[in-house]
């Protein structure tokens, strides 16, 4: 077999960027020996949490900074170039690579494949000062980190969870997603979420299996059988009180545009790693953000009258954490902390997939 090629090399890298639910938005098509183009994607049409994609966006971010990472393993720089023409839906980023064997490879660029999402509780230990501090400097200027730390907020932020979730149990839009994104009796999945990564306990996540075959069996067990409580329990309340803190990344203005959001993906990407590289553990919590988000602009992403008043107790509790003004900044949350690695994980398409010839 032929020996991959530099692009190839750093492509094979760059993939093990996180996007939700494992949706991976992006293709690559090689210009030349030094050049490729980034074709990115998002899931609007099916997806309750993209509805503007900007989810997507902010993954094609996080790949843009791992590119650059996976790079500087290898002796390069990398630099981007957003076509302008190119629709928001399908932005084309142009990658140019170029020999830099004098600089000295960034450091987070070692912890691209070990970078993972944990979805269950870890240890309620503290962040030790030297790691909270290695995960504030990780960040790129114009974003800060706040923190939710201590029992109090740690509750606080576990209810809120807890509440957000009742939203993504009980709407159509999201049983038809998680339908979509979840693989069944796997421990690993190429395109989506393997079951055993979401945190479920063997009999939930059964009993899920059964009632996801069709949306009258959810409906059935939600209404009489109490459904939504334990994969709540499991999968929000006690995780959001198993963790060192909960964070929220702010932007230093609100992240609106194409650009900004990319931006904001670079850095989220940072501050994952660096979570990986102190042995921390992970989860995002996107769709508290999310929902907020679409109560605070009247976006009616579902046809339940009663989600979208709960979208609106979720705003109103994350403004009461964190405030107005910071909430209209955050591009990221979720909850770091020490704990065990996964024993399941989502991992990504074969490179051949993912080229356009
Ligand atoms: C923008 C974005 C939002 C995400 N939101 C969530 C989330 O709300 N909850 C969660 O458990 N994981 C979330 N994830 C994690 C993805 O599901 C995960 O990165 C993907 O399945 C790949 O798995 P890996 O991170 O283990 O490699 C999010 C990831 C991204 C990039």
């Amino acid at each position: 077999m032929a020996e991959p090629s530099l692009i190839e090399q750093i492509i094979a890298s760059a993939r093990w960027a996180p996007s939700g639910d494992n949706t991976q938005p992006w293709r690559f098509e090689v210009i030349d020996a030094d050049r490729f183009r980034v074709h990115g994607s998002d899931t609007r049409d099916w997806c309750v949490y993209d509805l503007e994609g900007h989810a997507s966006q902010l993954a094609v971010g996080a790949l843009l900074e791992t590119v650059a990472l996976a790079a500087s393993r290898v002796g390069h720089a990398a630099s981007f170039t957003v076509d302008a023409q190119a629709p928001d839906t399908h932005p084309i980023i142009e990658v140019a690579l170029r020999s830099a064997p004098d600089e000295q490879p960034d450091p987070l660029g070692n912890y691209i494949e070990r970078r993972v999402t944990q979805r269950r509780p870890f240890s309620s230990r503290p962040l030790a000062d030297a790691d909270r501090q290695a995960l504030e400097s990780a960040l790129p200027a114009g974003y800060q980190v706040l923190w939710l730390a201590g029992s109090r907020n740690r509750w606080r932020m576990a209810l809120l969870l807890f509440h957000n979730a009742h939203i993504r149990l009980t709407i159509r839009e999201a049983f038809e997603v998680h339908r979509r994104i979840i693989e069944w009796d796997a421990t690993t999945s190429e395109d989506r979420i393997p079951d055993r990564a979401l945190g479920l306990d063997a009999l939930t996540v059964k009993t899920m299996r059964w009632a996801m075959q069709s949306w009258e069996r959810v409906q059935f067990m939600n209404r009489w059988l109490a459904g939504t409580w334990l994969p709540r329990v499991q999968m929000d309340l006690l995780p959001g009180l198993g963790c060192a803190a909960h964070f929220v990344l702010i932007a230093e203005r609100p992240p609106e545009g194409i650009a900004a959001r990319l931006d904001a993906g670079r850095a989220m990407q940072r501050f994952w790693l660096a979570c990986a590289g102190r042995g921390l553990q992970f989860q995002p919590a996107q769709t508290p953000l999310i929902f907020s988000d679409y109560a605070r602009r009247g976006i009616r992403f579902s046809t339940d009258e009663r989600a979208l008043r709960a979208a609106e107790r979720v705003r109103g509790r994350l403004v009461g954490l964190i405030g107005e003004e910071n909430l209209v900044n955050a591009v990221y949350a979720g909850r770091v902390g020490y704990g065990k690695e996964p024993s399941a994980r989502s991992v990504r398409l074969p490179l051949e997939r993912l080229l356009q010839r």
